[in-house]
Formats: structure tokens, sequence, C-alpha cells
């Protein structure tokens, strides 16, 4: 393992206000966001998909790193040209999408545990070896009734760190991605709780692998109450409490913190993570950066509809989220931004 190259990698993927976008969507992911607008679930379809994205003019002006899925990765652009090519020319790096997909728990109505560590060495060697210079592994913690379960925050938290490890050995950046989900009635309180104590056993297990914390990027959940919670939290008090749940549980050696945007409409994906910027960026030791995927691809898959007429407007849409996600790295996003 080359300590230098991953330290100088994690930091390239959060460097200059950028962000990653993530184009991960795994082949049944993909082709539930197809059928609900329309689009033919194929391999063809989701292809001229992924070249829509990757050839969007400017795009590497606020995106450094792109997360592919296996199918993807091994994909080219109409004229041929592997897409890996294709995003490495636009000064974005590849990174994949290694876990196999969280799966139910044994005896735990509700909780997933998520897969895909067997033969993980040979998979990321091999996804080395096609340009790829970072991975990600999403774990799944579902909140409600008496629910996350040790049981379940533990072993996910264990699968992260061995992932990690095996990445670092591998010379990819890990992103170690603990998703604390939306779904459910719960309160904003809840989830700041629930999300500090995974975040607190993710950085146990990542220390008894030996993941070096300067070489990964942590893709948590704001802290937010839950979508059919009867009180939704103002964007400031959202920043407030992610900010003080992340500097209770994530250690300052870590570069970046890059949020997954987990079902919130695009604008206040933009919205919160401006404030968060605007109210405590000079204060953080870590940059707050963004890793999103609904909240930068919806509005573009939705003005495609997978016609090709509608391929430069769709880039459009695109280039203006990631654009909208960079300023709000600065702490300089606005609704302005939105009609202009
Ligand atoms: P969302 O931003 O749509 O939550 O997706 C991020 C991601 O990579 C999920 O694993």
């Amino acid at each position: 393992m080359n300590v230098q190259v991953l330290n100088e990698s994690a930091g390239k993927l959060v460097a200059a206000d950028k962000g990653l976008l993530a184009m991960d969507e795994s082949n049944p992911t993909c082709n539930k966001r197809f059928a609900s607008l329309g689009i033919p679930q194929t391999v063809e379809a989701r292809r001229a998909y992924r070249e829509l994205i990757a050839t969007t003019p400017g795009l590497g002006e606020s995106i450094s790193g792109a997360i592919l899925y296996d199918e993807t990765i091994r994909q080219q652009k109409k004229d041929g040209t592997p897409l890996v090519k294709v995003l490495t020319d636009a000064g974005i790096i590849p990174g994949i999408k290694v876990d196999t997909g969280a799966k139910d728990m044994p005896g735990r109505a509700g909780e997933k545990i998520t897969e895909g560590l067997d033969g993980l060495r040979e998979r990321l060697a091999e996804y080395a070896q096609m340009g790829a210079r970072f991975a990600k592994w999403r774990a799944v913690i579902a909140v409600g009734d008496g629910i996350p379960s040790r049981a379940c925050i533990e072993a996910n938290a264990h699968a992260l760190a061995r992932y990690a490890a095996l990445c670092q050995e591998a010379g990819l950046v890990p992103i170690v991605e603990p998703e604390v989900l939306m779904d459910g009635a719960h309160f904003l309180e809840c989830c700041a709780e629930v999300t500090e104590q995974v975040l607190r056993s993710v950085f146990y297990q990542l220390d008894v692998q030996g993941v070096v914390l300067e070489g990964m990027i942590l893709k948590p959940n704001m802290v937010l109450p839950g979508l059919s919670c009867p009180r939704q939290a103002p964007v400031d008090e959202v920043a407030d409490a992610t900010v003080q749940c992340l500097l209770r549980a994530v250690p300052a050696a870590v570069p970046g913190i890059a949020f997954l945007s987990g079902g919130q409409s695009a604008e206040l994906a933009s919205a919160r993570l401006n404030a968060m910027n605007v109210r405590f960026k000079s204060r953080l030791p870590w940059a707050l950066a963004f890793s999103y995927a609904r909240a930068i691809q919806q509005p573009a898959l939705e003005i495609w509809q997978g016609k090709e007429a509608k391929v430069p407007a769709a880039q459009q849409a695109l280039y203006h989220r990631a654009r909208c996600n960079s300023a709000a790295r600065r702490g300089e996003y606005s609704a302005a931004m939105e009609s202009a």
C-alpha cells in the first residue's frame, strides 16, 4: 500500500470545491428509475444514459469523481471510446461501487446487511487495472420501532471496515457509506442519535482493521427527520445537527465528508450543504462535499426520458445541479441560482 498516493487521491476527490457524482445504480435500481419514466430497461438504454452523463460539457468543473457500476465501467461511448477514458479526459476520476447489495438480516425484520466481501480482493485488482482509483460500499441502517439493533450496526460497520482495508491494499480510496435511511416518521433528534452511534461504530471498526483515515472519504447521511415525520426541520437546524453529530464522531484526520442525498429534493440537498458550509466551513477539520446520485441526476433523467433529442437539455440540467452543489461547497449557493 502506498499511503502517500492514497492520501493524495483522497485529497483530490474533495479538492477545489468539487464533489462526487454517484452514477452507480445497480441494474435493478436503474431499471426502477427508468420504468417510472417509461424509459426502456435495457443494456443499451443504460449505456446511452451513462454516455449522456459522462459527456456532459463542463461537468469536470464541479465534479471530481464519478462512481460507476460494474456494467458501466465496461461500457463505451457509441463511437467506441471507453466511458472510463471519456471521464478521465474530462478531468473526472473514475470510481466503482463494489458492494453486491444489502440483504435481509437473519431474524431481524426490517434490517439489512451489505454483502460483497467474498472475492473482493480479486475484483478490486481488476477494477484498479481498468482505471478505477476509488471504490464505494453502502451500508443501510433503517430507523423504526426497536431498530436499528446493535447486531445490524456492528455487522455493517465491520463489513465496511473490511472493505475499506481491502481497498487501501489495492491502492483504491474507500468511500465508506453508512446510510441511516430517511424512511419513517422519526424526529431529527432520533436520526442524530442513530447516526452518531453508527459513525462511532464505523470508526471503531476502521481503526481495528488498520484503515488509514487520511486515505478515505466518509459518505454519510445528513441528520434529518424521517420523510413522514410531522415536524420537518428548517435548513439551518439540519445543518447544525449534522455538523454537531459529525464533530462528535468523525476523526479530524479524515480529509473529506461527501454526503449522500438519500431521497432529498435536489434543491434541499444543495441548500442544506450550503448552510453547513456558510455556518461552519472555516472551523471544520474536514471538507464538507457531496456525493449525490438522485439530487444531481433526477432532473436530467426526467428531461431525457430516453429521447436522443433531449440529450442537450438533460446535460444542461445535470451541469446546473453539479454547479449548484459546487457553489454550496463554497457557501455561495442561493435559491436565485435555480431561476438564473
Ligand atoms: P443518493 O444521493 O441518491 O442517495 O445516492 C447516493 C448513493 O451513492 C447511494 O449509494
